[in-house]
């Protein structure tokens, strides 16, 4: 039996490392020269190629390299009847913390203003308003989110969530479901997107959404490019709705040369990079997962396909 890595494109010899650290017996098969399919049990992988899942005809258990799963859920040749995992990680999570912390900090603090402000010679105070004042909008409250919430309320920011049902044991205000998206979006004056994608949040980054927040609201996308109605973004900074944009994430990645958001003056860019998995602190929950499939034991971290996250 073994295990089989799958990742076009990415060199993948740091998580054969952290794999064999956790279980140097570890048979493993790096794609594309898979000897031996029949002997695969399971598989970890990354925008595998279509079709490639079903070469594998005893398969138990499958697992994304990070924490979306998009690429297997919109893949036909995803075996329905095999259990899907994914990465939940604390280094993952204090990753996309520092990501979101960092965009919302150069943005309150202006730090945009004082570059053109360099760029012309000009030296010139900007008022901010006080941390405490400042409202941030969690969109997605799970795994990550709850973190990147509470490590900036801990910061002093005032920072409230949404999510799709309500849990009690939630310690900031959390706003639930469509019915409540009005107010959620009426309180945020920085908004950041961690949503799963699925056929429901897909596009909810819109004009009727941003117009929906306070004017000259802020926006921070490190969840899925197809989140964003790109077009309604551009119309959104252009009449002032918004006033800026952070975004780590595409619907074409990497971000094509011509794209109008390359030289936008109030998009900041990054290709992809919040947050990405550490194959030494995922490896465990990974060979944990590949030990517990074997046994045919539920998976740690779960997809649940029907809801699509
Ligand atoms: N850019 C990067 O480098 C990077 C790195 C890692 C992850 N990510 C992305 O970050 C996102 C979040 O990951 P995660 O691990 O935190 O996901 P997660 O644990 O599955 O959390 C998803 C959250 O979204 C909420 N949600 C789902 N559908 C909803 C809907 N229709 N309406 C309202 N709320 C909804 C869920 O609500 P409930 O709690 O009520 O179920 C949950 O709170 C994913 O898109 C992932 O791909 C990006």
């Amino acid at each position: 039996m073994s295990i089989a890595l799958i990742y076009p494109q990415r060199d993948v010899s740091d998580w054969v490392a952290a794999l064999q650290a956790q279980e140097p017996e570890l048979d493993i098969e790096l794609w594309p020269e898979i000897r031996c399919p029949e002997r695969v049990e399971f598989v970890l992988c990354w925008n595998q190629p279509a079709g490639l899942l079903q070469q594998f005809p005893n398969l138990r258990g499958i697992s994304s390299f990070g924490a979306g799963v998009n690429h297997l859920l919109n893949d036909k040749s995803c075996p329905v009847n095999i259990p899907l995992a994914r990465v939940v990680d604390p280094d993952l999570k204090q990753s996309m913390a520092e990501y979101v912390m960092l965009g919302v900090l150069v943005h309150f603090r202006r730090l945009a203003d004082y570059r053109r402000q360099q760029e012309l010679g000009e030296w010139l105070v900007q008022k901010v308003p006080h941390l405490s004042t400042i409202r941030v909008g969690i969109m997605g409250y799970g795994e990550i989110g709850r973190y990147v919430a509470h490590k900036l309320t801990d910061f002093g920011f005032k920072v409230h969530g949404w999510r799709r049902n309500r849990q009690h044991r939630d310690k900031l205000t959390v706003y639930t479901g469509e019915d409540e998206l009005g107010e959620f979006l009426k309180r945020t004056e920085i908004l950041v997107c961690l949503l799963p994608l699925t056929v429901d949040t897909e596009n909810i980054l819109n004009l009727q959404t941003f117009r929906q927040l306070p004017q000259h609201a802020y926006l921070i996308n490190a969840a899925r490019g197809a989140h964003l109605v790109e077009a309604d973004l551009l119309a959104a900074l252009k009449s002032g709705q918004l006033c800026g944009a952070l975004l780590d994430v595409f619907r074409d990645e990497p971000l094509p040369g011509h794209h109008p958001f390359w030289k936008h003056a109030k998009i900041t860019i990054t290709p992809h990079i919040a947050s990405v998995t550490n194959p030494e602190s995922a490896a465990v929950q990974i060979v944990e997962n590949y030990h517990r499939a074997l046994r045919g034991e539920p998976l740690h971290n779960r997809v649940d396909r029907g809801r699509g996250y």
